[in-house]
């Protein structure tokens, strides 16, 4: 009986490894506000599991915890504090050395890893993923720290020079923003909240982070490393309802960043409220529809193995999956045996279990979407064609194959975010082609062929659709060293390591016509290390 796979007794139930089981729930009180961890005595939000409970073989939701539900006092107030802590550019933080800053955001990354077990833990149960994929995320959220401390010291060093220009002596460096907002998905809810934190706070920013709706609580472990490791007021955080937390943040004005993982619909939202909207960049990861397609002399193995990991790992709710694919005619009835087969190789379970790829999802509602998806394509000629495709159980779906689907279709142009992969049979190459230039979305494309000279006359058109063309790969953002962005709807701003430091900050520089008083002045303040931003220190 399926049921009993995607559903546990209780939090402690002795089938569960013992290192997976959440025992009590977890009831987050507290918050941290201008270097303070607060108690919350208002209202709460239950957290349930996308991991049901089966009670008299009846699946019922599964109670995990619950967080505070803060109001538009407490969300202002984490806005003054980031405010005070950055002082208009005068405060502690963005004026302390980037040798110090380096040292504070080290610390936190050493103080984070303590709490490896408990937050791998938490995305299990919160979103379900799967452990190794939540162990992985975890770790690269490490190593992302780290990386971006090496590039902040790269990029430190190619700044630590003067330029003399027409007579004119400068030193160029990059200056923070001011107050970014950081707001990550709940596909990744630890990782792509980091991604924009930790560089905003190292290159001297102050910053109000607002948990994913679905993924909040395995961000509480860590609220007692950035009081510690951080000055007051520099990392604060806010919980609940947008409209309560994040519209009196947007409308005070005083918003300087706004680092948004998520959708676009959500994305203006937010952003429109803000009354002077030039005063606010913007730095976004939106949604995508990224395309596959298959060319006849494609290395089918390789194609398949790469378009079933890339459609479907974390059931497909990874904003770089591949969401349609366009297989040619002249292959279509081998790949989709193949592609078939290799779905149906696919693991479903709970997060824990070894090598379980399809696990429950976590949005409310999802399977109905995807089910509505599924039977908008069924009523205009597409057809379920794996084995178990369309089978829900509860918060579980079973991973769908849809062909024949074009256009007219619901699937062929939604972002289905779930276990669905649409395939669309394609006779000219103008096909793939045109729904790429005519798709909302321009994330990436993963071609999969052999001819050089057919790879090449698609690579240079594409590249100017969308921002990463893979060929013989899935889609991906990884490694995170490459720029990760997209065109239309898909993106706003460049995320990399090194992207990062750039897209948190200002190029500002100190410029004097090169005479003797200036010369002099420039070099009492180097040589007594009187100016932090005026400084040829070099950092080791
Ligand atoms: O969900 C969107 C993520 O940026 C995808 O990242 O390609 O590393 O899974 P990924």
């Amino acid at each position: 009986m399926l049921t009993q796979r995607f559903a546990v007794p209780s939090l402690s139930d002795a089938s569960i490894p013992e290192a997976c089981r959440l025992g009590a729930p977890v009831e987050q009180r507290q918050y941290l506000c201008n270097g303070v961890i607060r108690e919350w005595s208002g209202p709460f939000q239950d957290v349930f599991s996308p991991i049901g409970k089966v009670i008299d073989g009846t699946h019922q939701p599964l109670r995990i915890g619950s967080y505070p539900l803060l109001t538009e006092k407490e969300a202002l107030q984490a806005l003054d504090a980031a405010g005070a802590a950055y002082d208009n550019g005068r405060g502690e933080w963005p004026t302390m050395s980037v040798e110090e800053r380096i040292r504070r955001v080290e610390a936190f990354g050493y103080r984070m890893q303590e709490q490896r077990e408990v937050i791998v833990r938490l995305l299990m149960w919160e979103i379900g993923k799967p452990a190794a994929e939540a162990e992985a995320e975890f770790d690269r959220t490490v190593d992302y720290i780290s990386d971006t401390i090496a590039a902040l010291k790269d990029l430190d060093h190619v700044s630590s020079r003067f330029i003399i220009e027409q007579g004119v002596i400068a030193q160029i460096r990059r200056a923070p923003l001011g107050v970014v907002l950081c707001m990550g998905p709940f596909n990744y809810p630890l990782n792509e909240t980091f991604a924009t934190l930790i560089p905003a706070l190292i290159m001297g920013n102050t910053a109000i982070v607002k948990a994913p709706k679905l993924g909040v609580l395995l961000h509480e472990p860590l609220l007692e490393a950035f009081r510690d490791c951080f000055p007051a007021g520099v990392v604060n955080t806010v919980y609940g309802d947008g409209q309560q937390v994040i519209s009196p943040l947007l409308l005070s004005g005083r918003l300087n960043v706004l680092a948004f993982i998520g959708s676009s619909r959500v994305a203006d939202q937010i952003r429109r409220q803000h009354p002077k909207s030039h005063r606010l960049r913007c730095v976004l990861g939106l949604e995508a529809k990224n395309a596959a397609v298959v060319l006849p002399d494609a290395d089918l193995e390789l194609a398949v193995r790469e378009c079933c990991n890339g459609a479907l790992a974390f059931n497909g709710q990874r904003c770089t999956a591949l969401k349609i694919l366009f297989v040619h005619e002249e292959i279509l009835d081998t790949f989709l045996a193949k592609f078939c087969a290799a779905v149906g190789r696919l693991k479903g379970g709970l997060p824990w279990e070894a090598g379980v790829q399809i696990t429950p999802l976590p949005e409310p509602g999802k399977t109905d979407y995807l089910t509505g998806l599924i039977n908008d394509a069924i009523a205009k000629g597409a057809r379920i064609i794996n084995d178990d495709g369309g089978r829900v159980e509860n918060t579980f779906m079973a991973p769908t194959v849809m062909y024949p689907v074009g256009p007219g279709m619901r699937l062929y142009v939604e972002e289905q975010f779930g276990p669905v992969v649409p395939i669309v049979p394609f006779s000219d190459i103008e096909e793939p082609m045109n729904y790429v230039l005519e798709s909302d979305y321009g994330q990436q494309i993963s071609l999969f062929g052999s001819d050089p000279d057919v790879l090449a006359e698609l690579i240079d058109p594409l590249v100017n659709q969308v921002c990463r063309v893979n060929i013989n790969s899935k889609c991906q953002r990884g490694p995170d060293a490459f720029p990760f962005t997209g065109r239309k709807d898909s993106a706003e701003g460049t995320l990399s390591v090194s992207d990062a430091l750039l897209a948190f900050t200002i190029r500002t520089l100190v410029a004097a016509k090169e005479n003797d008083t200036n010369r002099k002045i420039i070099k009492a303040i180097l040589q007594e290390r009187k100016s932090r931003f005026l400084s040829t220190d070099f950092i080791l």
